[in-house]
């Protein structure tokens, strides 16, 4: 990655990953993703913070030796995962001198995940700094804005929060700075969805510390700088926040038919009754559109078929991520077919019991949908028309 500069003396550094399409052997990366490094020459010492992607580490070295680095005082870890992680042993094999700076937590996961002897490290914690002359680096311990370690660290004299995954998108562009705001908080808000969204009540909490910080810059380990860091503050506050919006998601699988029919007829008959509906069929569908869909829906409508006696296989692995997401939805039901008995709806609630939920009556089909079928999915969609009117946003 080409270097950009921020501030005076503070370089972007790390490396774009234009090509990669998949995360964690999982989440679908379709505008490719960043792994982002800064590097910050104080009038006595020398920061890295952060590292990048292992697979990118020869990136960030030639970068650092463009830049001239000689000696690299501190490596400042906000977080332990391999993204920004893996490449700590490369440097610190570049510059036997480093110490890695980062908190209690932070340092035993590195030492488990990448084998860092305990002698590299100095310990922070919450609010401590560390002088590089005349520049300030303040600590500030915001756990679960992905892992139980994580933190961000403060630029004081530049007003530069470095947040690594907090406020990030994987997304992959040229503009060191958000240039086309539509596009990055797409895909911050999909970002948010599939790595934040389970500690929305937490990040509450973290994103007033942090805004007790004076700041004029967001530099995020993923994805492009806020330079207007309202933009995504704002932007979080309302995902954060309890409001859903007027919106079905329909996430459904289809053997032979019948659950589509279904599927398509109660989408109608929503569209009638002024819901937004987003239909999901499970088998095409790319598993971020469906979790940055759940950041604000008020209802979930599983729709599956019965293999054997229990929900179709893709209708498990929706429902069992919608669990782990832990999105704010208020209304669920399952819709679907069967061909002599079966347990879809327990097995598919059962799946989703980290969510507080209030269940509508489901609808299943004995076979090929008939009236009674379609009489029931009127009657569902009268009833989730009238549970969107007492939304209290
Ligand atoms: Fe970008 Fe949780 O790592």
């Amino acid at each position: 990655m080409a270097i950009q500069n921020l501030k005076p003396d503070v370089y972007s550094v790390g490396s774009r990953d234009w090509d990669r399409r998949l995360f964690d052997s999982l989440i679908p990366l379709p505008d490719g993703t960043s792994y982002n490094a800064y590097l910050i020459k104080g009038s006595e010492k020398t920061a890295l913070i952060d590292s990048v992607d292992p697979v990118k580490s020869s990136e960030l070295l030639d970068n650092l030796k463009k830049i001239g680095v000689k000696k690299l005082d501190y490596l400042i870890s906000n977080h332990a995962e391999q993204d920004h992680s893996g490449a700590i042993p490369d440097v610190l094999a570049s510059f036997p001198e480093t110490m890695v700076v980062t908190n209690e937590k932070c340092k035993s996961f590195l030492m488990d995940h990448l084998l860092i002897p305990a002698e590299k490290f100095i310990t922070v914690k919450d609010g401590e700094t560390i002088s590089l002359g005349n520049k300030t680096l303040e600590f500030v311990l915001t756990p679960w804005v992905h892992w139980p370690e994580t933190m961000v660290t403060h630029l004081r004299e530049d007003k530069i929060l470095f947040t690594c995954d907090f406020f990030g998108s994987h997304l992959a562009t040229s503009d060191l700075y958000v240039k086309e705001e539509p596009l990055v908080l797409e895909n911050a808000k999909r970002y948010y969805a599939e790595i934040m969204m389970p500690f929305r009540t937490i990040i509450k909490k973290n994103i007033k510390k942090v805004e007790a910080l004076e700041f004029d810059m967001i530099a995020p380990s993923h994805g492009p700088v806020f330079d207007k860091p309202k933009v995504i503050l704002d932007a979080y506050k309302d995902w954060i926040s309890d409001r859903v919006e007027n919106v079905v998601i329909l996430a459904y699988v289809s053997m032979h038919e019948s659950t589509e029919k279904m599927a398509g007829y109660l989408t109608d008959l929503l569209i009638d009754r002024g819901i937004k509906v987003k239909p999901f069929n499970l088998i095409e569908t790319d598993l971020g559109e469906l979790a940055m869909s759940l950041v604000d829906a008020a209802t979930i409508v599983l729709g599956t078929p019965t293999v054997l006696v229990g929900p179709h296989p893709a209708a498990v692995y929706a429902a069992t991520l919608v669990n782990a997401l832990r999105p704010k939805t208020r209304f669920a039901t399952v819709i679907g077919s069967f061909g002599w008995a079966g347990q879809a709806v327990e097995t598919i609630q059962k799946n989703m019991s980290n969510l507080k939920l209030e269940y509508l009556e489901p609808v299943l089909s004995k076979g090929h949908p008939k009236k009674s079928d379609y009489d029931a999915l009127e009657k569902l969609a009268d009833e989730i028309a009238k549970k969107h009117k007492t939304l209290d946003n």
